[in-house]
């Protein structure tokens, strides 16, 4: 049987129904964690992992919260607390993307980008910083164009850096209990929200020497490094995997 380094850990994954949580979902499994596999709206996908997870012989659950609601994460965090009933690993991947000229700024773009890119991860870890056991790790995701702004995306780029910021503030906070806090960095994915768009897909490719955008299992190799015991020196930092593109 392969090395499972997370045998005996509990891991939360949130947006774990499709995209690049579900390939997180489903990696963190394997490595042997029990997983938690949140959505919001993909029940089908969610529970798709759930008995992909079981098949495999590991133990899953999914719970449903709009993570842009505190009422609906504290309610999410009330069943965590009957079944498993502890938390080692926090995966905060759910994020939206939506773009528009300043000009034509609309108030559910404001509300969702901001609700689930930036005050949905502060949510989850202000319930989940009581619950974790020591040595435990928090993994944010922001976005390569947190680093390279795009002209139409500033809302989620401006989002996606208060998550970086909160990043470095949680790895001091949590740190004297040895748990570690990163930002997960990346670049233009697949599967995942690219996907809607060939006209990005091509102009990220473009920009990356490799000549392609990445796979979400290559993401999920990140996230399983930073879960795991074997980066216990690493903190507060933002881990970029964007195939060294430029944009
Ligand atoms: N793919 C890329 O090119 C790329 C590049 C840079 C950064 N990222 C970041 O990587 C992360 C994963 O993105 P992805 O590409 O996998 O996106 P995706 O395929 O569009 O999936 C988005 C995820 O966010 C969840 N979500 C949406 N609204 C939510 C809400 N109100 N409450 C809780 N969860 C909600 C979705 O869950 P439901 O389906 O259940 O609603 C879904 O699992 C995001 O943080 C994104 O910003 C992605």
């Amino acid at each position: 049987m392969a090395e499972q380094p997370l045998a005996g850990k509990v891991a939360l994954v949130t947006g774990a129904g499709r995209g690049i949580g579900r390939e997180i979902a489903l990696r963190l499994a394997q490595d042997g964690a029990t997983i938690i596999a949140h959505y919001a709206h993909s029940k089908a996908g969610a529970d798709e992992v759930v008995a992909t997870v079981k098949a495999g012989g590991g133990e899953a659950v999914a719970y449903q919260a709009d993570i842009a609601k505190r009422a609906e994460v504290k309610a999410m965090f009330a069943l965590i607390d009957q079944y498993p009933g502890h938390l080692d690993i926090v995966v905060n991947n759910s994020g939206v993307s939506a773009g528009g000229s300043l000009a034509d700024l609309k108030d559910e773009d404001v509300d969702a980008i901001v609700g689930i890119n930036m005050l949905g991860p502060l949510y989850i870890a202000s319930e989940a910083a009581s619950r974790l056991r020591d040595n435990g790790r928090v993994i944010n995701f922001s976005s390569s164009v947190a680093k390279y702004p795009l002209a139409g995306a500033g809302l989620y780029s401006a989002a996606k850096c208060a998550v970086e910021s909160f990043t470095e503030s949680w790895a001091r906070e949590l740190g004297t209990r040895g748990i570690t806090v990163n930002t997960v960095v990346p670049g233009a994915t697949s599967p995942g929200m690219i996907d809607s768009s060939p006209e990005y897909t091509e102009f990220f490719a473009s920009s990356s020497p490799m000549k392609r955008i990445g796979k979400a299992e290559e993401i999920a190799n990140v996230v399983a490094f930073l879960a795991s015991p074997a980066a216990s020196w690493v903190t507060g930092g933002n881990i970029l995997a964007n195939g060294a593109a430029n944009t």
